[in-house]
């Protein structure tokens, strides 16, 4: 049965737009809900203009409240009967009970080779550090942070004349090949790791 994809975006969803183009024809899945923190996120547009459901839960006024946020969020995502969820550039950390919901269904891309920098600045690490190469990791979300059975990586070499920006553009051309690469075999039910690059 064709699987249910929500999925989570903070800002322009460039990964999103990568998702949901990739579900058509005998495509095991189909976007059926993205959702986002910010109601102003570019990629919430985009999203509706490929017919995608959309909605926003500012996490803002709830101050700091992760619990209160994520419950607001689970309303949406619930009402959707996703069977799988994707991150997507999505910028909230996630507490565990909200994690367990989706136990073994959520997917996040994170932009470094994990188990290298968790976190943020990924590429900045990368590059303070002096390491030749760099990539992006598909991973399944666990409660801890950027820590979870990793389904898929794609690697870039990183150049001497690189900064952040360059650096980022060039993982990011990955990126947008890598999730949808893995979401299809993890649709279909296949959780052995894709290496690409
Ligand atoms: C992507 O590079 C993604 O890997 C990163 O945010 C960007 C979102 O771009 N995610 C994280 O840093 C998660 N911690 P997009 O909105 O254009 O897909």
């Amino acid at each position: 049965m064709t699987k249910r994809v929500a999925i989570l975006i903070s800002g322009g969803g460039s990964n999103m737009v990568k998702l949901v183009e990739s579900m058509v024809g005998d495509h095991p899945a189909r976007a059926v809900l993205v959702g986002s923190n910010d109601a102003n996120a570019a990629g919430l547009k985009k999203a509706a203009e490929m017919g995608v459901d959309t909605f926003a839960v500012d996490h803002r006024p709830f101050k700091g409240d992760r619990e209160a946020f994520q419950a607001e969020l689970l309303k949406h995502l619930k009402a959707a009967k996703p069977d799988i969820v994707c991150l997507a550039g999505f910028m909230r950390v996630l507490t565990e009970s909200f994690v367990r919901e989706w136990d073994g269904r959520m997917l996040n891309i994170h932009p470094s080779l994990l188990p290298k920098y968790k976190g943020l600045h990924t590429h900045a690490r990368a590059l303070e550090a002096g390491d030749t190469e760099a990539g992006c990791t598909v991973h399944l979300v666990t409660p801890a942070l950027d820590d979870g059975p990793i389904l898929g990586q794609a690697r870039v070499p990183i150049l001497p004349e690189d900064d952040a920006d360059t650096l980022a553009a060039r993982v990011l051309v990955q990126e947008h090949k890598l999730y949808p690469a893995v979401l299809e075999r993890f649709a279909r039910g296949d959780t052995s790791p894709l290496y690409l690059g």
